[in-house]
């Protein structure tokens, strides 16, 4: 028989109040009563009592019997680790109400219960989403994330969730990390301002909506080499300059956030020249504990243990945390063949046992996770407060808790190009027109705008959980408009006044996210919507929203589109982008990752703005149009340079096209690809010719594509050049029409193999005549 706990409300119950929640039965523990009951449990706990609360397991691997019998002192529900009854939040409230029944009655000591609720309590089916921190930090506005954590830990508390593994407060300098979007934003002091404000309204005075916040993942993550999730930060621990970088920037969120009380801080995966944080003393120890003064629970992450480096056994990387400072252990599967959580707890007991581990560095462990429960009052009232609070549930995903992740929607779009029409800008005359067309991968579709961390860990495109669609929220906040959903753009020419593509990145979480820079661009879908749009009606304004969690490559879709707004990914409450569009909201967010022009430029574009697409801080108003500060970096005027392409300066390629000694394209073969965007002079025929190399007699096929459209395809016959890095000019018979003004020219190879070290277009006649074809696809190349 479970057991229910029926609460009784202490003074005023928990109520919402247009979005704030009143807390109630306040702990107002002072610090000597915190010290003194710590200290007594601890003196009468036994060694094993001691190490089981340095564990963590997962719900997937342990049973509320091993709790009871291994005297475990908290379990997780890590990504998609849902309850087997069902996804509902009572299902969540039943299962950790056995958890924790079987912890209180086996040996009196109350779990705490971590999920990551990264965007609301984003586990749980039909939950609040609230818009994922890239968007948050866009609206940057300390009271509604105050408010957001709220509802959040009242949602949490409500399935008996006491800790959330939030906020993360790494500083992308990479966006080729999957994780970028689980930040605030590049810049430390905003990182500081809103993590602490998020760590506030989640912890706030550890009441029973309460729950302990998390700043993770200490330290440097945004950093490490290539935007690489769990990778290399190279540097060495102690490096001068690496200290300088921690000191004035990285540990600057996490000061704010110990100053705020924090009650948790997850290491992190990533390492110091090979060096991982979990094993870390001067990291953790030295620096967190006694330089910063961190008092709360030190955890580590998930299996994070694991990757300590060296042909250590288990049981020596846990041992070596354990000396490191670690409190607890979050640990999940299998070590062989017993559940890891066991094997992690066996090494601590033998650490203690021969001698590797001073008992003194467990109980500092226990005590700072003995003061935490104390101090959230898990122990209080016949220990009420440790269950779920089913009081809650009357409020989980109310229309309250709705409201408020619908103004955080609102306030986080952030308007980055928005060009004149006639005699005002595009977003000034939107809400006046009445005759809309909607497309796009994200236009309709709940489980986009929500990305990754959404019911299931990695998130995934559909109708995963409750929620309005941005499409269904223009319906809402509009009814006297007509809106067209349109999946392939054939519209009719002259129907709209206006065209709006949502467009997104499909959902992912952590490493899954990481990307090559080839690879952060828009679907091809939706690029063939923009241009099927544009060649339908060349002159419809399109407005781009893009649900995305970082910049990405639009530099050429850029010139299509009339505006464009970074959404983040808002989450369940699309009708909020809707409240700006065509209700009364203005745009309120300001980018805080600076965006480059080319995702191939990301390890640039904080040293030269030219490289820059649009700026840290941008953020239009309605009638704002100010342009982008630099021009496309890329994109080659013909009528200069004798009308030389350098090969290395495409604009995207295939993936297995790879540059050579920073200045020609080699592994040219069959279907790959280069783009470049070039600046053509004038509609006219243009002699072809490619300074090229190659190592046996060969031939150079090549199909030309003038912004998608197959131009040109010819071949011409090559002799070995006598070595892959000896080129020769190679002029093609066939003469290129090619039409005026600045396009997007694809070169694939229909080849073996051949390296060009540039290419060159030079005006033949001016008898420009048009492919004869109808659009065709692009092939496979
Ligand atoms: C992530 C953490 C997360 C943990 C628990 C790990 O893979 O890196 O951020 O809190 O899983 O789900």
């Amino acid at each position: 028989m479970k057991r229910h706990w029926k609460r009784i409300a202490v003074g005023v119950s928990s109520v919402l109040l247009l979005g704030s929640v009143v807390s109630v039965n306040a702990n107002t523990k002072s610090s000597a009563e915190i010290q003194e009951f710590t200290s007594e449990r601890l003196n009468s706990m036994t060694l094993e009592q001691k190490i089981g609360q340095m564990i963590q397991p997962d719900t997937r691997n342990i049973t509320p019997e091993e709790v009871a019998e291994y005297q475990i002192g908290s379990i997780l529900s890590g990504g998609g680790a849902q309850p087997t009854t069902g996804n509902r939040a009572e299902d969540w409230a039943d299962r950790f109400d056995e958890y924790q029944k079987s912890a209180i009655d086996g040996f009196g000591i109350p779990l705490l219960y971590g999920v990551d609720a990264v965007h609301g309590h984003n586990g749980v089916s039909d939950a609040t989403m609230f818009p994922h921190n890239v968007g948050l930090g866009q609206a940057n506005d300390e009271k509604l994330i105050q408010e957001i954590a709220k509802v959040t830990a009242s949602e949490m508390r409500a399935t008996g969730a006491n800790w959330t593994f939030t906020p993360t407060l790494g500083l992308p300098k990479n966006e080729r990390w999957g994780r970028t979007y689980e930040t605030y934003g590049e810049n430390a002091e905003l990182s500081a301002k809103l993590g602490s404000a998020y760590i506030k309204g989640s912890q706030g005075n550890f009441s029973e909506d309460n729950a302990i916040a998390t700043a993770k993942h200490f330290i440097g993550e945004g950093i490490a080499k290539d935007g690489v999730n769990q990778g290399d930060i190279p540097y060495d621990y102690s490096d001068e300059e690496f200290q300088k970088v921690l000191k004035e920037e990285l540990l600057v969120p996490y000061k704010e956030a110990i100053k705020n009380d924090v009650k948790s801080i997850m290491i992190t995966y990533n390492s110091f020249n090979g060096s991982k944080a979990h094993g870390n003393k001067e990291l953790i120890s030295e620096l967190l504990k006694d330089e910063l003064g961190f008092k709360g629970i030190v955890i580590t992450d998930y299996n994070g243990v694991d990757q300590i480096e060296g042909d250590l056994s288990y049981e020596e990387k846990v041992i070596k945390s354990v000396n490191a400072g670690m409190d607890m252990f979050m640990v999940d599967e299998y070590e062989g063949d017993i559940p890891k959580w066991k094997a992690a707890y066996e090494a601590i007991l033998n650490g203690v046992n021969d001698g590797q581990i001073d008992e003194d560095r467990i109980d500092d462990a226990v005590s700072r996770i003995l003061s935490v429960k104390y101090e959230m009052g898990l122990f209080d009232n016949d220990f009420e407060n440790a269950y779920a609070n089913r009081d809650l549930l009357a409020d989980f995903a109310s229309d309250d808790h709705k409201a408020v992740a619908r103004e955080a929607v609102a306030k986080s779009l952030t308007l980055l190009k928005n060009s004149e029409l006639s005699d005002s800008t595009l977003m000034s005359q939107l809400s006046n027109m009445e005759n809309i067309v909607v497309g796009g991968s994200s236009a309709n579709d709940i489980g986009m705008q929500n990305g990754g961390w959404t019911i299931t860990w990695q998130g995934s495109k559909g109708n995963i959980t409750e929620g309005t669609t941005i499409y269904d929220g223009m319906k809402e906040v509009a009814p006297d408009k007509n809106f067209t959903l349109t999946s392939n753009g054939a519209i009719q020419k002259g129907k709209f006044d206006a065209a709006i593509l949502v467009m997104g990145e499909e959902p992912y979480a952590e490493y899954a996210g990481d990307r090559k820079p080839d690879e952060l661009v828009l679907s091809n879908s939706d690029i063939a919507l923009i241009n099927k749009i544009k060649e339908n009606d060349p002159n419809l304004p399109i407005v781009a929203v893009l649900t995305v969690g970082r910049p990405i490559t639009i530099a050429n879709q850029i010139d299509s589109l009339d505006a464009v707004i970074m959404a983040g990914l808002p989450g369940s409450e699309g009708a909020g982008v809707s409240d700006v569009l065509f209700g009364n909201e203005e745009f309120n967010g300001n980018l805080t990752l600076t965006w480059p022009w080319y995702a191939s430029d990301i390890e640039e574009k904080f040293t030269d703005s030219s490289k820059v697409l649009f700026e840290y801080g941008r953020g239009l108003k309605k009638n704002e149009s100010t342009p982008v500060a630099t021009n496309d970096p890329r994109l080659i005027d013909l009528s200069k340079n004798d009308g030389v392409i350098e090969a290395e300066n495409y604009a995207t390629k295939h993936p297995e096209v790879q540059v050579e000694n920073n200045k020609n394209i080699a592994h040219f073969w069959e279907d790959r690809y280069v783009t470049y965007n070039v600046q053509i002079p004038k509609s006219a025929r243009y002699i072809l010719s490619l300074n090229v190399a190659a190592n046996f007699d060969n031939t150079v096929p090549l199909d030309i594509y003038v912004d998608g459209v197959l131009y040109y395809s010819t071949s011409e016959n090559l002799s070995n050049t006598g070595g892959w890095d000896k080129f020769e000019l190679l002029e093609m018979s066939d003469k290129i029409s090619l039409p005026e003004g600045k396009h997007e020219l694809k070169i694939v190879s229909q080849g073996r193999d051949f390296n060009v070290d540039y290419f060159q277009l030079v005006e033949f006649d001016d008898e420009f005549t048009p492919p004869d074809t109808t659009p065709v696809s692009e092939g496979t190349g």
